[in-house]
């Protein structure tokens, strides 16, 4: 097949055009890479504790947490940052007319609340209350 000099140029315009979405590309993988925000946490004993009292009474039936779980009752990853302590021990106590009453010792409420700290330090849950950045990631 023979290339006319039009067609010779068409095609290096096509390499061009590859190349700049290429370079385009990879520049803006490796800004958003380099550029997100990782929280660095590490989860205490107590809080270790927390996730398993967390577990045991299948809190997450009810409640979310990271947005994860049931939606009968409140997500509460921020729980512990827009709570009171005393006000999550009331509830953990005695329950509400929704919430049951799980009878949990002082040792698992304890347990809870450093749960509660732990996932507060680590993240955040209310999509409306996000940022939405340029690149399209959120803060
Ligand atoms: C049967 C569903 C259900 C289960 C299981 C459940 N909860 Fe709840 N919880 C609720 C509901 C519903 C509310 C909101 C009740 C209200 O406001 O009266 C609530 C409220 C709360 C609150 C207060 C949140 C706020 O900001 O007002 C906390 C803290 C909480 N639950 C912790 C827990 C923990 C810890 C467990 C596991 C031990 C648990 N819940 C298990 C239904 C549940």
């Amino acid at each position: 097949m023979k290339y006319n000099s039009l067609d010779r140029a068409a095609e290096s315009h096509k390499v061009i055009i590859m190349i700049v979405l290429l370079f385009g590309f990879i520049s803006f993988s490796l800004n958003l890479y380099t550029s997100l925000p990782v929280k660095n946490y590490s989860l205490n004993r107590e809080s270790v504790d927390g996730k398993l009292v967390w577990q045991k009474y299948n809190c997450n039936a009810c409640h979310q947490i990271y947005g994860l779980g049931g939606y009968l009752g409140p997500d509460l990853t921020n729980v512990y940052s827009k709570r009171d302590t005393s006000f999550i021990t009331a509830y953990l106590k005695n329950g509400t007319t929704t919430m049951p009453d799980f009878n949990l010792s002082s040792n698992e409420i304890y347990s809870l609340l450093a749960y509660f700290k732990s996932t507060d330090n680590s993240g955040s849950s209310d999509p409306r209350t996000f940022i939405i950045l340029q690149n399209g990631t959120i803060k």
